[in-house]
């Protein structure tokens, strides 16, 4: 009777062992389930993303995430994400814009709205943020209307230009210095053109726009508000008997493309990237932006406009 008894109870404790494994078995699987079906990865691949793209939208911040699961599937998400550029802020835009452009590459989407190339050309332009003093961007979206006048400004002596130039003192002091190494290599930099204010890059463009038409006019000359001249940061600098368009023949030119950056100054409109900066091919025209940023610019190969999306406005 004892026996029996204790059989029954053990029994009873087995069963119990057993019902317990199997309630905390469930209460785990509900549980990993309910991770499971909440987790990116499985909502990734509810919207269509394929395993090899859910790893790279994994790999990226839980902000991009998030955005990336807030819209339908995107076949170009993926290119985007990988950009070196990307800016989650652009994401619409990039995806529209590649929409309209089938052709573009995702490179080139990125490049082109970081620069606004998404937007016309002088509508809704921005006003400069001045305050970025040396990196301040003016181009066709970003203007510094008519009052703005750089302060610190200096005449520059004839011996370094032709004409009546001045230009902010700081970029004069690192142009003399680039001026004396260029020397000691028996080459000779001239400065053609400097500050411009406001009234008189209203009568180039108007004279341009005269002789060949607005089109023209805006792919060689800046309206007047636009122009980096009026920022007191730019130099035209050419040499002995170059003119504009031919002193990239010249040895000066192959020396600025090598050094000038060491003091501070950019070629502000390459060639080849017309299309992002809006101007043809300027091999004269310089903008002082400071050395670190223009050892930067040199190194990435990118223009001004793409370093100040990317690294200016977008922090
Ligand atoms: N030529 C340059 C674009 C200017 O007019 O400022
Ligand atoms: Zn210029």
């Amino acid at each position: 009777m004892k026996r029996k008894r204790r059989k029954l109870r053990k029994k009873r404790i087995r069963n119990c062992i057993i019902g317990f494994i199997l309630l905390i078995g469930v209460i785990f699987g509900g549980v990993s389930y309910f991770q499971y079906t909440h987790s990116n990865s499985y909502l990734l691949k509810e919207l269509g993303y394929q395993k090899d793209e859910i790893e790279v939208i994994l790999k990226q911040d839980p902000k991009e995430i998030d955005a990336v699961l807030k819209k339908e599937y995107q076949e170009n998400m993926v290119s985007l994400l990988q950009e070196q550029y990307f800016i989650l802020d652009n994401l619409d835009r990039y995806l529209s814009y590649s929409k309209k452009n089938p052709d573009k590459s995702m490179k080139d989407v990125v490049t082109l709205v970081n620069v606004n190339r998404d937007k016309e050309f002088y509508e809704n332009s921005k006003k400069t943020d001045t305050s970025k003093k040396e990196l301040m961007l003016v181009n066709k979206y970003y203007a510094l209307g008519k009052e703005y006048q750089p302060t610190d400004i200096v005449p520059i002596s004839n011996q370094y230009c032709y004409g009546e130039n001045e230009i902010k003192e700081e970029v004069f002091d690192a142009f003399l210095e680039m001026w004396n190494a260029a020397k000691e290599e028996d080459l000779t930099l001239i400065i053609t053109s400097s500050y411009r204010d406001y009234e008189t890059q209203e009568i180039l463009w108007n004279r341009y726009k005269d002789q060949q038409g607005q089109e023209w006019a805006d792919s060689i000359s800046a309206r007047a508000g636009s122009s980096e001249h009026q920022t007191g940061y730019t130099l035209d600098i050419v040499t002995y008997n170059s003119v504009l368009n031919d002193f990239e023949n010249t040895d000066e030119f192959k020396w600025l493309q090598k050094h000038a950056h060491e003091y501070g100054f950019i070629m502000r409109y390459p060639k080849g990237k017309e299309d992002i900066t809006g101007y043809d091919y300027e091999s004269w025209h310089y903008r002082y932006v400071g050395r670190d940023v223009a050892t930067k610019i040199h190194e990435l190969g990118i223009t001004f406009d793409e370093y100040y999306a990317y690294y200016i406005e977008n922090k």
